[in-house]
């Protein structure tokens, strides 16, 4: 490694998200609800280049453990991404994300009568089928997941 080159620190406990498609790693911490309120230590590498996939962001965040249903949301907005869960600087699981039937909280419904959207304390929630993601109240389909993040 020159000083030309970026050094991008291994971490010794918590969740490596790898192989995001480029240009979506912050949309992986908006789905997750990650902003670093929980004052955990979150690093987002972007357009990380490597031989094998070309151009791919990472979400590494420290010392917490996402679990399978809160990660299988990714599948939605970057279906290959990789969970590595570090533990002692060592990757001691390391899964891919499978589309869920359904989702809630995470997603905004886009039509504006939906009742998920009215003063009504509804949480939104959608149905996955064959590709399509409907609201699960009101039936409008969703077609570009980062136009609408909870
Ligand atoms: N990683 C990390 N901290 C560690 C161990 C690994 O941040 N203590 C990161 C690596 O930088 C990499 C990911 O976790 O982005 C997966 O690590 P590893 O399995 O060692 O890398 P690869 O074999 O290249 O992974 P894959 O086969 O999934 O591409
Ligand atoms: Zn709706």
């Amino acid at each position: 490694m020159t000083d030309k080159e970026l050094h991008i620190s291994k971490i010794e406990n918590g969740t490596v998200i790898d192989h995001i498609d480029a240009g979506q790693g912050l949309n992986v911490l908006s789905l997750l609800g990650i902003d670093g309120s929980d004052g955990e230590s979150v690093s987002v590498v972007m357009n990380f280049v490597s031989s094998l996939v070309g151009s791919k962001d990472i979400v590494k965040v420290q010392n917490r453990e996402l679990n399978q249903d809160e990660l299988d949301v990714l599948s939605l907005i970057s279906p290959q991404v990789t969970i590595n869960i570090i533990s002692n600087y060592e990757v001691s699981l390391k899964h891919r994300v499978q589309r869920p039937d359904c989702v809630s909280g995470v997603l905004n419904c886009p039509n504006r009568n939906c009742i998920t959207n009215s003063n009504e304390p509804i949480e939104s929630k959608f149905n996955i089928k064959d590709e399509v993601i409907s609201c699960e109240y009101c039936g409008t389909h969703i077609e570009d997941v980062t136009q609408h993040l909870a």
